[in-house]
């Protein structure tokens, strides 16, 4: 399947040698070799991977501790689930909550954001004409939660709409803070925006609402390894957040921390043992939800040690990691900027490891199809790049996002914008 891409690239960027794009002269490019990190990863060679976001990409020495914690599992399916499972447990998330600013009796794991979402948005006891807010650039999964939980309860959701472009981050507070009112039992926040790559100044917003007596819901999913934490001073009343993105655990790791007060109305999205069944030692917040029925634990169990790894590859640890990832996605963002002949819609301290931008006017005014953009389709096959292509404002606009790992280099970029002047658009 895989073997006729390079193949593939290389005939095609031998066809043509140049092209003129937006105004700036693309000049044809070969795949990028990989730099020295990539070999830690597993992802498909002759492919230029500028998607982390959408679901992260776990390293090989990270798999290889997975696959034996996995044979452990088979081998003594009753000690790893049960009579041990709590010694594998409780070390790990000992780690996660110093990684995370937290303390390990306010943090639980979930398999993902969503789940996350879910558990909160569906414990709340809303009443009719209550009102969810969320913005505008929240994940679509996320609001669905929100929706449903709403009709189900009389309650009505509404948008702070924030806009994008955007020159600075007070915009954001002042959209959020005009759309409060006497009736909001709960702001979801994205603290990392999924469709515009925007770090939302989530502890300002916060601090506003706790002040007017509002929960929020923090949803970090791209936050833990993109930008630093400490959820004990953040101290929202619920925060969740995905492991397995940005720091890099396998699938199915994620964490929801409640604030203390808000533990004991918070039910799992899956009731199970732990409902009536209390252990010495753990809170009933984390009874209920250290166990959903029998699962697959061994992405969790790695949490601590894709922690441990990805914090010794650089000589500065996670803070150099994090200062390594945002500083190419603004290098990467400046650079298809110019290539691309489009403004930078946002300030560069709003950005994390990720950076949304336009794509040139010849994308623009193509109407939804139901399916994945034939262009973003075309760049994977025909191009090998790996880059999520995203609707967002009204009206409409189209734009990409890209993203920014240790295994990506400059030139992934620069072969983005030239396979971005090759390709077609549909008709
Ligand atoms: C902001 C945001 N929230 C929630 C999610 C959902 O993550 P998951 O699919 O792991 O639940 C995503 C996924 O990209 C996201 O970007």
């Amino acid at each position: 399947m895989r073997s006729w891409r390079p193949f593939q690239i290389k005939r095609l960027s031998i066809w043509r040698p140049h092209t003129r794009f937006g105004g700036v002269k693309q000049t044809k490019l070969a795949l990028p070799a990989p730099n020295r990190f990539r070999r830690h990863w597993g992802l498909a060679r002759g492919i230029v991977f500028l998607n982390h976001g959408s679901f992260g990409a776990c390293p090989k020495p990270i798999l290889k501790l997975q696959d034996r914690l996995r044979a452990q599992m088979e081998g003594e399916p009753v000690q790893f689930l049960w009579r041990r499972y709590e010694e594998r447990l409780d070390p790990v998330r000992a780690e996660v909550a110093r990684f995370v600013g937290a303390r390990p009796q306010d943090l639980v794991f979930v398999t993902n954001a969503t789940t996350g979402v879910n558990a909160v948005v569906r414990s709340l006891k809303l009443r009719p004409g209550q009102e969810l807010l969320t913005t505008s650039h929240d994940y679509n999964a996320c609001h669905n939660v929100l929706v449903e939980a709403a009709r189900a309860a009389g309650a009505r959701v509404a948008v702070a709409r924030v806009p994008f472009p955007l020159r600075s981050s007070d915009t954001v507070v002042e959209a959020v803070l005009r759309a409060v009112n006497w009736r909001t039992r709960l702001v979801m926040l994205d603290h990392i925006t999924s469709p515009t790559g925007l770090i939302f100044p989530v502890s300002r917003l916060v601090r506003e609402l706790e002040a007017r007596g509002i929960d929020a819901l923090v949803d970090g999913a791209h936050a833990p390894g993109m930008v630093p934490l400490n959820l004990t001073r953040l101290a929202p009343a619920y925060y969740t957040a995905n492991l397995h993105k940005w720091v890099c655990a396998p699938k199915g790791a994620a964490l929801l921390w409640v604030r203390e007060d808000k533990q004991k109305e918070l039910q799992p999205a899956i009731i199970s043992h732990g409902h009536n069944t209390p252990r010495p030692g753990y809170s009933a917040f984390q009874d209920r939800f250290d166990w959903a029925g029998t699962f697959d634990p061994s992405a969790w169990f790695c949490a601590g040690e894709a922690i441990r790894w990805l914090g010794e590859l650089l000589p500065g640890g996670w803070r150099e990691l994090r200062q390594h990832n945002h500083e190419l996605a603004v290098q990467a963002r400046r650079l298809l900027c110019e290539r691309l002949q489009v403004e930078a819609p946002c300030p560069e301290n709003m950005l994390g490891a990720m950076a949304t931008l336009a794509l040139p006017a010849r994308f623009q005014g193509r109407p939804r199809t139901g399916r994945i953009d034939a262009e973003q389709m075309r760049l994977y096959d025909r191009f090998g790049v790996e880059v999520p292509f995203m609707r967002f404002g009204q009206p409409e606009h189209r734009y990409l996002r890209i993203s920014a790992h240790l295994y990506n280099t400059l030139a992934d970029y620069q072969y983005l914008a030239w396979a971005l002047s090759e390709v077609q658009i549909a008709t």
